[in-house]
């Protein structure tokens, strides 16, 4: 279910005003001014968070045999940050200017003076990205801890304990979702570059000789996903690292770019990280992280390919490619397109009137549809405004009890792409939702023969 809505690029400040208007996202501690670059998700923004970590769960985890999750701990021992290079490597060069004081990373500069002031700026130092805390009462140097800033090293630091318990085969991968953490130079672009995100990776281990085969396998597959799920292929490519661009740790990388407002940017990087994090944490912590392969009668380590997404930057991508504006009678809606499983809210269900016995009526409906879709029940203003409000947060189907429901018992089922309707029995309105929202077209079938035509 690609979206084929009419294109026209939306600009990231009218997708600021959407989100906050409708309660999707919202800057964090607004009633203090708000905290730079970190981000609260509200009502909707919430749901449509979880729908894409879960797209991404079951795709990655619960439909394939070769793949097991986790969940560790966001703090880790220091140790781990030392071995994996990030308190060595983990920086991004930093500038300033000496008349305005404003920070850049001197790597995204065009030119060589201060972009907001065109002052000079100084040489540029190395700034580490992570963010450091203390961890139990005594301050001292010993107690210093990190804040995650990936959570792939929670799932090389448990390789052995996953091997031991689930003894898998290679290839095998492990995935997990969660909070990390950067201390980021320039955040900006919405939620796009912020402090506090969230990530979606996997460590996919493969025997070292296949490693090229696998990271080509998962750039088609991950590519793919963004498409499954109706994001538009005009506004997706595939881009791979130069030499100089490389993470410490990547032998070879590609990014799923997607072109947002300020142009292609990052979506998803896929690394081939070889065996340089088993093989930096076997020496650090001196346990023995090899694989035994019973075939070849070896001890090795394995190399891991890594796909790792953003869940923030990924709805953030979703949201600007399913926005539409779109001329609806002598007026223009706005719609996001999102594909149903993305969809914060899936059915809307709307009463005619707020009349006795319709409410009553509608409210029925509404319980016998809340148990199997996330729904919301609104009563309030003209019919057109109502479907207008849920257009606006990309409710894939409306439900409308009128004054004839009492006698018929069927209710309208109207589509958000099309805005086309069908009257549906109330006996059969799940049936037929599930049916829609998993993908049948809306104008067809028999109901559609009996009684969309004449509506639509
Ligand atoms: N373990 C590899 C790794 O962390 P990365 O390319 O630095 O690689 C992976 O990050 C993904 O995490 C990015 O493609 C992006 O989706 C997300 N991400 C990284 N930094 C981010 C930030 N500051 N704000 C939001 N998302 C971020």
């Amino acid at each position: 279910m690609t979206n084929t809505a009419p294109t026209k690029k939306v600009d990231m400040d009218t997708m600021v005003s959407l989100c906050k208007r409708r309660g999707f996202i919202f800057q964090s501690s607004e009633i203090y001014g708000g905290l730079a670059s970190c981000w609260d998700y509200g009502p909707l923004g919430v749901e449509l968070k979880r729908n894409v970590r879960e797209a991404w769960w079951q795709a990655m985890v619960h439909q394939r045999d070769d793949m097991i999750g986790l969940d560790a701990a966001i703090l880790m021992h220091p140790q781990t940050w030392v071995a994996s290079g990030h308190v060595q490597g983990f920086s991004d060069p930093l500038v300033e200017c000496k008349s305005c004081h404003l920070r850049w990373r001197a790597d995204d500069l065009k030119g060589s003076v201060c972009p907001s002031c065109g002052g000079e700026l100084t040489e540029p130092r190395m700034f580490n990205l992570m963010f450091k805390t203390r961890m139990g009462p005594v301050e001292d140097e010993a107690s210093v801890i990190y804040m995650r800033p990936e959570t792939a090293q929670g799932i090389f630091v448990n390789f052995q304990n996953v091997l031991n318990t689930t003894r898998k085969k290679l290839p095998f991968g492990i995935a997990q979702t969660g909070k990390a953490f950067r201390n980021e130079i320039t955040p900006g672009n919405f939620t796009f570059r912020s402090r506090e995100f969230e990530q979606m990776e996997c460590e996919y281990f493969v025997k070292p000789e296949t490693a090229d085969q696998w990271l080509k396998y998962w750039l088609e597959e991950r590519f793919n996903w963004y498409l499954k799920l109706g994001m538009r292929k005009e506004n997706l490519r595939l881009r791979q690292h130069g030499k100089d661009e490389l993470a410490h740790y990547a032998r070879d990388c590609y990014d799923v770019e997607y072109l947002f407002p300020m142009g292609w940017s990052e979506l998803e990087g896929i690394a081939n990280r070889g065996d340089f994090d088993l093989k930096q944490h076997s020496a650090a912590s001196g346990k023995t992280l090899t694989y035994f392969d019973e075939e070849k009668g070896e001890h090795y380590l394995p190399c891991a390919i890594e796909p790792s997404a953003g869940v923030d930057r990924s709805a953030l991508a979703f949201l600007l490619d399913s926005y539409a504006e779109e001329p609806d009678k002598d007026e223009v809606r706005v719609v996001l397109h999102l594909h149903p499983r993305l969809a914060p809210v899936k059915v809307a269900v709307l009463p005619l009137s707020r009349k006795e016995p319709l409410v009553a009526m509608a409210r029925e409906v509404h319980a016998g549809l809340r148990c199997c879709f996330v729904t919301q029940y609104d009563d309030a203003q003209s019919i057109g405004r109502r479907y207008r409000r849920q257009d606006e947060i990309g409710t894939p189907f409306c439900v409308t009890v009128d004054f004839q429901s009492i006698e018929d018992k069927q209710v309208t089922v109207r589509d958000r792409d099309s805005m086309k309707q069908l009257r549906v029995p109330i006996a059969e309105l799940q049936k037929v939702l599930s049916a829609k929202l998993c993908g049948e077209a809306f104008d067809t079938g028999p109901l559609w023969a009996a009684h969309g035509e004449q509506l639509a």
